[in-house]
């Protein structure tokens, strides 16, 4: 049997990378899954691939209420409820902090933040609402830049921060009905990471004590866990998944033998 057996989620921004895998995985795993995205084709290509009985893909801007209302409705109206909603749906940007306008910080807002917003408002109250059905869950995908600082990510920063604090309130306010996680991924392998221009491959992820990216099936995993009543007790709680990164970087001393008689303590 497996781990998400009965189970109706929606994953947005499940068109590709992570969220399709994640589609993938929940099907896998005995789901029934409306996946989304604002990317048609990609959306369509990815449900020609899976069982049409259990897997929708639906246009959903994730930053428009309507569109929300529509896919919330959708899903109960398809498959009866709601048990599992991730907010992974996101863009990037990379600028500094003299260069950023307010019209780029709200844009990464409307879509990051305010989406995430939107996608817990709307399906909460479907949670709430099931006398006899196990408890729901949210998974908010945050970041590493949700952690620490990053040189050009004033606005992806700030949207990813706010996601990892509006799910601890989340997480206070909706229990014990329904557990809300944030989780964040360091570099995964995904057209969000961007291309690989100079061909350095894992190269590029050296610093990181597992010196290399990440896979969209490793964090698939995490997800599937904590969508799964495998979690049954963890709420308001955030899951690094970053080969490590957040727990420190090799440095240049990593390079050099001990100098025999430097007294250097490292
Ligand atoms: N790839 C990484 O290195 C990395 C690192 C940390 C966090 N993340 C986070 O992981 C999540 C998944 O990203 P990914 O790596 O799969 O990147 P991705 O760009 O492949 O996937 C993001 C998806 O969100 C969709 N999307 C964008 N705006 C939308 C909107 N308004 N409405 C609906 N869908 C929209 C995109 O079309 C895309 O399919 C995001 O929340 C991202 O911020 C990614």
């Amino acid at each position: 049997m497996g781990a998400l057996e009965g189970k109706v989620a929606i994953v947005t921004g499940g068109a590709r990378g992570q969220g399709e895998a994640e589609a993938r995985r929940f099907v896998a795993e005995g789901a029934c899954v409306v996946f989304t995205d604002v990317l048609d084709a990609d959306g369509a290509a990815v449900a020609g691939t899976l069982p049409a009985d259990r897997a929708v893909f639906v246009h959903h801007d994730v930053s428009i209420e309507d569109d929300w209302r529509r896919v919330v409705d959708l899903t109960v109206e398809r498959f009866g409820t709601v048990d599992v909603l991730v907010n992974n749906a996101a863009i990037h940007r990379f600028v500094s902090i003299l260069d950023e306008t307010v019209a780029g910080l709200e844009k990464v807002l409307a879509v990051n933040l305010v989406g995430t917003f939107i996608g817990m408002r709307t399906v909460a109250p479907v949670m709430l609402d099931r006398p006899g059905r196990a408890g729901g869950s949210i998974v908010n995908i945050s970041s590493t830049a949700g952690l620490t600082g990053y040189s050009g990510h004033l606005s992806y920063g700030a949207s990813k921060w706010a996601v990892r604090g509006m799910t601890k309130v989340a997480a206070v306010e909706l229990g014990p009905a329904v557990r809300v996680n944030s989780v964040h991924p360091g570099p995964i392998a995904t057209a969000m990471l961007g291309p690989d221009d100079a061909g350095l491959g894992d190269a590029r992820f050296a610093h990181l004590p597992l010196a290399r990216s990440g896979q969209v099936d490793e964090v698939a995993d995490l997800i599937v866990f904590l969508a799964s009543d495998a979690s049954s007790f963890i709420t308001g709680s955030e899951f690094v998944i970053d080969g490590g990164g957040m727990a420190g970087r090799r440095t240049i001393w990593d390079q050099h033998e001990p100098a025999a008689d430097s007294g250097t303590d490292r």
